[in-house]
């Protein structure tokens, strides 16, 4: 898409969901993890080049280890499944974040699925995972210091997870919720930003669609006139 080369989605409220429904939070991430491969394979129809997921902060492990440890889980199991899927749709999957943290065998599944979509030309789908702004910009300084470089804005942004991605142009947060909660800082600088009440689980290709056309009436002046 011409003017949409980057859009990045902060998906929240899968909690909310399972509460209103009766359900245990969890029932809301694996409704989640499916909302995911349907917009995912929408943003690849639709030419978009790169989709940016938030899906795991560094603040999430603040949670209880149960909902921590199922999450993980559903990591593992949703590449193992959707293999097929970002093969079929040409998709290429990468990561932002410090994956350090994460168990051995989750580091090699998300290694092995990023070797095998490497080649794969349409849609770059970027999943966040134990990612906060600050600690990239921090972990980017440091790299940025230990090459002695001189500091410039290039410079920083060739350090960061990011690092030949094109700037995010369009920021969506579902849930109600209207903040940014240490989702890329830098990136975002002149994206525009939509917040929709819809709960992640709810959110459906239809809506982003309208959410698009509404983003390609918006004046992007970039601090000029
Ligand atoms: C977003 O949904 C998913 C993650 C942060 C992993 P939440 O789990 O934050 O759902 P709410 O905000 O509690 O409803
Ligand atoms: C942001 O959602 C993180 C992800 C979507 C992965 P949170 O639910 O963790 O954020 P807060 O706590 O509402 O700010
Ligand atoms: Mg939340």
């Amino acid at each position: 898409m011409e003017n949409l080369k980057h859009l990045a989605i902060i998906m929240d409220g899968n909690g909310r969901w399972a509460k209103e429904k009766g359900l245990t939070r969890v029932k809301g991430h694996e409704k989640g993890a499916e909302v995911v491969r349907e917009i995912t394979t929408y943003c690849a129809s639709v030419g978009i080049e790169y989709l940016t997921l938030y899906a795991f902060s560094t603040e999430n492990w603040k949670r209880p280890k149960a909902e921590v440890e199922f999450l993980m889980k559903l990591l593992d199991k949703y590449l193992e499944r959707e293999l097929t899927t970002y093969q079929k749709n040409n998709i290429r999957f990468e990561t932002i974040g410090d994956l350090s943290r994460f168990s051995k065998a989750l580091q090699k599944r998300i290694a092995s699925t990023k070797e095998a979509t490497k080649t794969n030309t349409a849609l770059t789908q970027v999943l966040a995972l134990n990612y906060g702004a600050r600690d990239e910009i921090t972990r980017a300084v440091v790299k940025l210091c230990a090459s002695g470089e001189t500091v410039s804005e290039a410079a920083i942004e060739k350090h960061l997870d990011t690092a030949g991605f094109p700037e995010v142009d369009m920021l969506v947060r579902t849930s109600g919720e209207v903040r940014i909660s240490n989702f890329m800082l830098w990136q975002i600088a002149y994206a525009e930003c939509f917040f929709t009440e819809t709960l992640w689980p709810d959110f459906t290709p239809e809506e982003l669609a309208k959410l698009i056309e509404e983003y390609g009436q918006r004046e992007r002046r970039y601090g000029g006139l």
